[in-house]
């Protein structure tokens, strides 16, 4: 058992600098492999179809994607070109095995990239029927202030600041709890090629 952060909801586990700047580099290119086969799409709001500020794309049989009409959910094929996913890079599985006791593997890394301007608002991950498993994390490029509330949406958060390598783990009760990316620090950070913040979630979705 990874131990909880301080002051965290039980079950949140931050790994700092988990991956060296090596295996950050490998990372990003496996990336630029997956985002050849399914590139960036824009992530919609259900109902108002409202933009996200990032840019999605995933690893996996299984991909997170949302529109204006049929809202959040998973896909096996990317919105816009109909292709598969890229597999899941091997680093990824091996990473969910040494940071969860799961016993299956996971089905779906979104990838999403955020720009000049890009946060990420307070939300709920529930889109899984494997509710229970636990969601993994990896950061890379520009820091970023993640923030982690109760609950309900609203009521008090706390912050860490998250730079590349970090990985974050939220099991047990932290994995039904609110969180959001309120601020990234754009420009501090070359690992990647474009500018911005990457960051990788994995998922199980089936039971
Ligand atoms: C999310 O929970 O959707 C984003 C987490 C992050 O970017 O660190
Ligand atoms: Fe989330």
């Amino acid at each position: 058992m990874l131990q909880t952060a301080k002051n965290f909801p039980r079950g949140f586990a931050h790994l700092p600098f988990y991956f060296d700047a090596a295996r950050q580099a490998q990372l990003i290119e496996a990336v630029r492999e997956g985002v050849k086969q399914a590139p960036f799409f824009t992530p919609q709001m259900p109902r108002t179809g409202r933009p996200l500020s990032v840019v999605a794309s995933n690893f996996g049989e299984l991909g997170w994607v949302t529109d204006k009409e049929r809202g959040y959910r998973y896909e096996s094929m990317h919105p816009v070109n109909g292709r598969s996913w890229h597999p899941m890079p091997d680093v990824l599985k091996t990473l969910w095995c040494d940071v969860t006791d799961y016993p299956d593997l996971p089905e779906a890394c979104l990838i999403n990239w955020y720009r000049e301007g890009s946060k990420m608002g307070a939300h709920l991950d529930n889109d899984e029927q494997a509710v229970g498993a636990p969601v993994v994390s990896v950061s890379l490029g520009d820091s970023a202030i993640f923030r982690m509330g109760g609950k309900k949406r609203r009521g008090s958060t706390k912050g860490i600041r998250l730079f590349s390598g970090d990985v974050v783990v939220m099991a047990g009760e932290s994995r039904h709890c609110y969180h959001s990316v309120s601020k990234v620090f754009f420009g501090e950070s070359t690992l990647v090629p474009k500018g911005g913040r990457i960051n990788l979630t994995l998922r199980r979705v089936r039971l």
